[in-house]
C-alpha cells in the first residue's frame, strides 16, 4: 500500500497510525481504505497493545470527502471503518490537532480516548451543509458532552476549543502545541492495559423533554426555513430513548433524507461556490502581489468607518480622512463606540479595542495618505466629486499604490479615467454595515492590473471578507439584480398587491425582509428628488410626507417606538390614489406572480451579467446574493435556485408577464438544466 494516504508505524507496543491526505485529511475513500486495512493490522497482531490515530498536515480529519456527495458510494463506509476501530479491544487514542470536524469528530469519537493540542478544534458542522453528522455522531455526541451540549454542537454547527472539550469530557487530555505526537504515545502508555477499553456507545444519553423543548423553541427563529437543524435535534432525542444499534438506524434515515434532498444540495453548492469565488480566471494563482501594509480611508462616515474596521481589526494601520473636523471627530467615535459595543458583549477584550484604536490615524488632509498602499474612498456617490477626489490622489498617492472607490453604482473606468494611472485603481464595494457584512465585490476595471485584482482578492481573506470579481456596470452584480425585483415590486403595488403581501412572500420565501422592509430600513428618502411639491411615485409621495422609514417612524408601515411594524392605512390611500389617477384597474395579485415578476427576474437579470461576462460564473452571483444580501442559503442563490425551480417554468413565467428572456437563460431552459 505504498501509495495509500495511511502509513501505521510501530513505537514500541504502541501502533501509530497516520493519515497524509492533504489539504484537510477528508475521509475520502483511499482514506477510508487505509484505516479499515490499519485496524486490521491492529487487531491481529498481539504485539500491539494500543493505537494512536494522527493526521500530518495542517489538520486531523475535517470530514467526509464533501466531493463523494452525490456520486455511487465506494465501500468501506465510514461508519463501518470507525465501528470496527471501535470494537477492537485494545484502546485506540485520537492525537488531534487543527480542526476535527464533521465525520473526522465522529470519527475521534469511536476511539477510546481523545487527547488534542490546545489550538484544536472540535465540531460538527454538517447542519451548515443541509446535513447531519451521519456516522453516529448525533448517537454518541450526547453520550459523552450530555444532550444540552450535544443538541448546540449539531444543530448549530459551530465548533468549539479544545479547552472548552476538555472540561466537556470530549478530550481526555490536552497535551502540549507542537508535541502531539509525543504528548498521545505518553498518554497511550499511561492507558495501555485499560481493559475493558471505554466506548461511547455503551454509556447513556440521558435528558427530561424539557431540555430539547426549550432548544427547539429558543432556536425557532435562527432556524426558520432550514430542515437540518430540526433533523439534528430529532436525532439527539433519539439517542435519549433509543438502545444506541436502534439510534444508528434512526440516524441514518434522517441524514439520508437530508443528502438527498434540495437544501442539502444549495448548502454544498455554497460551500465550494464561496471557494471558488476567490479564483479569478486567465490570472496565475501564483502572481507576485502588492504588499498591503498601510490603508487609507477617505471619508469618515457609515461606510467609510465599518470599511476602516475591517482592516483594524485585521492589525493593518489605517488612516482615515475628512474634510471637518466634527465629522472626523464622530467618525472616529462611532468606530470607537462599535468596538466597545463588541468589547461589552464579550467579544472584544478591552485590550483589544485599544490596540485596534491604536492603529487608527485621523487626519483631515489627503497629503496624509501620501505613504499608504491602498486608498479606499468612501464618500458621496456623486462621479464629480469622486472625479474630483480621485485626480487629487494621483498627485498625493506614491507608484504602485491601489486606488479603490465603494461606489455602488458608477462607472469605475470613468473614475480611472480622472487618474494618470487607471491600471491601479478599482472598485472594493462593501455592503453595509461594512464591518459586518461578508461580502465585497470587487470591480474589475476595463484597465487595471492582474496583480491589483489579485492583491485585493488576497486581501479581502485577511480582512474575512468573502469576495466576488464584478464587471463595470451599473450595480455591478448585487444592485444591478436588485433592479429589476423594485421595479417589479412597485408596479405589482399599483396593480393591487400590498406591501405586506409582497414582504410576506418573500419572507416565506426565506429572505430576511421583503422589498419595502428594506427600504424602510435602508432609508425610503435615498435618492429621492427632495422636492415635495413634485409627487411622480408612491415613493416620492411617502417622502414628501416625511415617511423616509424607520428612522422616521413611517415609510411602508408605521412603526411604534421599539421600531415594530404594523401595515399603514395611510400608505394604503397614497397607493389607491395613485392607482386610481393614473386609471389603473386593481386586481387580485397572486403570491405566485409576486415570485414570478420579483424573482424570476432577477434570475433573467442574472443571466444577462453572466453573458456580458459581468461575473465570472453562476456560482458567483449566488455568493453575492447569500452574503450581500440575506438570500437564504437553503435555496443556494438565484442561479442555483433557477435549476430547482426549473428552468423552463422561469422562462415560461417571464413570458407570460412580456419580459424579454436572456438568450442564455432561453437556451438553459430549452436544454431543461440550471447554470
Ligand atoms: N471534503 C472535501 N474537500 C474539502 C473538505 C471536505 N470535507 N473540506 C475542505 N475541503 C477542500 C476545500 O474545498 C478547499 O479546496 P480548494 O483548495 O480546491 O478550494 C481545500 O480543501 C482547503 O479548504 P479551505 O480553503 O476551506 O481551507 P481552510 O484552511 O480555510 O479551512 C476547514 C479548513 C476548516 C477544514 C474548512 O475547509 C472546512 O470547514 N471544511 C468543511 C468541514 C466540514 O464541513 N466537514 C463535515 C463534512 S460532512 C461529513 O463529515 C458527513 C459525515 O457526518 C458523514
Amino acid at each position: 500500500m505504498t501509495d495509500s494516504p495511511i502509513s501505521t508505524a510501530k513505537h514500541g507496543d504502541i501502533l501509530v497510525v497516520t493519515s497524509d491526505s492533504p489539504p484537510v485529511n477528508a475521509l475520502g475513500a483511499a482514506v477510508r481504505i487505509g484505516l479499515d486495512k490499519a485496524f486490521d493490522e491492529a487487531a491481529s497482531d498481539d504485539s500491539i497493545k494500543a493505537v494512536v490515530l494522527i493526521c500530518a498536515g495542517q489538520t486531523f480529519f475535517a470530514g467526509a470527502d464533501i466531493t463523494e456527495f452525490g456520486k455511487p458510494p465506494v465501500e468501506p463506509m465510514l461508519p463501518a471503518v470507525i465501528a470496527k476501530m471501535e470494537a477492537l479491544d485494545k484502546p485506540v487514542v485520537a492525537a488531534i490537532h487543527g480542526t476535527a470536524l464533521g465525520g473526522g469528530l465522529e470519527t475521534a469519537l469511536c476511539a477510546h480516548y481523545r487527547v488534542a493540542v490546545p489550538s484544536a478544534k472540535l465540531g460538527v458542522p454538517e447542519v451548515k451543509l443541509g446535513l447531519l453528522p451521519g456516522a453516529g455522531g448525533t448517537q454518541r455526541l450526547p453520550r459523552i458532552v450530555g444532550v444540552k451540549a450535544a443538541l448546540e454542537m449539531t444543530a448549530k454547527g459551530d465548533p468549539i476549543a479544545a479547552k472548552l472539550a476538555n472540561q466537556w469530557g470530549l478530550v481526555d487530555e490536552i497535551v502540549e502545541e507542537g508535541k502531539l505526537l509525543e504528548g498521545a504515545l505518553a498518554f497511550a502508555e499511561k492507558i495501555k492495559a485499560v481493559r475493558p477499553v471505554p466506548r461511547i456507545s455503551e454509556r447513556e444519553a440521558k435528558a427530561d423533554a424539557d431540555t430539547i423543548e426549550a432548544f427547539r423553541k429558543e432556536n425557532a427563529r435562527k432556524f426558520r426555513g432550514f430542515d437540518a437543524p430540526a433533523a439534528n435535534i430529532a436525532c439527539v432525542e433519539a439517542a435519549t430513548r433509543l438502545p444506541f444499534a436502534e439510534g444508528l438506524e434512526f440516524e441514518r434515515g434522517e441524514f439520508m433524507k437530508l443528502m438527498f434532498g434540495s437544501q442539502s444540495a444549495a448548502q454544498r453548492h455554497i460551500f465550494f461556490a464561496e471557494r471558488k469565488a476567490s479564483k479569478i480566471d486567465g490570472i496565475a494563482s501564483d502572481i507576485a502581489l502588492r504588499p498591503i501594509a498601510k490603508v487609507g480611508v477617505i471619508g469618515a462616515g457609515t461606510m467609510g468607518g465599518g470599511i476602516t474596521m475591517n482592516f483594524l481589526s485585521a492589525g493593518i494601520p489605517v488612516t482615515i480622512v475628512e474634510q471637518a473636523e466634527e465629522a472626523l471627530n464622530r467618525g472616529v467615535g462611532v468606530v470607537r463606540k462599535n468596538y466597545e459595543a463588541s468589547a461589552a458583549k464579550g467579544r472584544l477584550t478591552t485590550e483589544q479595542v485599544e490596540k485596534a484604536m491604536g492603529l487608527l490615524t485621523p487626519s483631515l488632509s489627503l497629503d496624509d495618505l501620501a505613504d499608504c498602499d491602498l486608498i479606499i474612498e468612501a464618500i458621496f456617490e456623486n462621479m464629480d466629486v469622486k472625479k474630483e477626489v480621485f485626480g487629487k490622489l494621483d498627485a498625493i498617492a506614491k507608484p504602485g499604490a491601489i486606488l479603490a472607490s465603494n461606489t455602488s453604482y458608477l462607472n469605475v473606468d470613468e473614475i480611472a479615467a480622472s487618474t494618470s494611472r487607471p491600471a491601479d485603481v478599482l472598485g472594493m464595494h462593501f455592503f453595509s454595515p461594512a464591518n459586518v457584512m461578508k461580502l465585497l465585490e470587487v470591480v474589475r476595471g476595463a484597465k487595471t492590473a492582474d496583480d491589483v485584482l489579485a492583491t485585493v482578492m488576497n486581501l479581502s481573506k485577511k480582512i474575512k471578507k468573502v469576495a466576488v470579481v464584478a464587471g463595470v456596470c451599473h450595480g455591478f452584480i448585487g444592485n444591478r439584480m436588485l433592479m429589476p425585483r423594485q421595479v417589479e415590486a412597485n408596479k405589482l403595488l399599483m396593480e393591487g398587491a400590498t406591501p405586506e403581501q409582497i414582504d410576506r412572500v418573500h419572507v416565506e420565501f426565506g429572505m430576511p425582509m421583503g422589498p419595502f422592509q428594506m427600504s424602510d430600513l435602508a432609508g425610503v428618502d435615498i435618492g429621492w428628488h427632495r422636492d415635495p411639491s413634485r409627487i411622480e411615485s408612491i415613493r416620492d409621495a411617502l417622502c414628501a410626507e416625511d415617511r423616509w422609514g424607520q428612522k422616521k417612524g413611517a415609510g411602508f408601515y408605521d412603526y411604534d417606538e421599539k421600531r415594530n411594524p404594523t401595515p399603514s392605512a395611510r400608505v394604503a390611500e397614497i397607493i389607491e390614489d395613485f392607482r386610481s389617477r393614473s386609471n389603473m384597474p386593481k386586481r387580485d395579485i397572486s403570491d405566485q406572480e409576486i415570485i414570478e415578476r420579483t424573482l424570476y427576474t432577477m434570475v433573467n437579470e442574472g443571466a444577462m451579467i453572466l453573458e456580458e461576462g459581468m461575473a465570472q460564473r453562476a456560482s458567483d452571483i449566488d455568493v453575492v446574493w447569500i452574503y450581500g444580501y440575506g438570500w437564504p442559503v437553503y435555496r443556494g442563490g438565484p442561479m442555483f435556485w433557477a435549476g430547482l425551480e426549473g428552468t423552463p417554468k422561469i422562462v415560461e413565467g417571464l413570458k407570460k408577464h412580456g419580459f424579454a428572456v436572456s438568450p442564455l437563460l432561453a437556451e438553459k431552459a430549452e436544454k431543461n438544466e440550471g447554470f
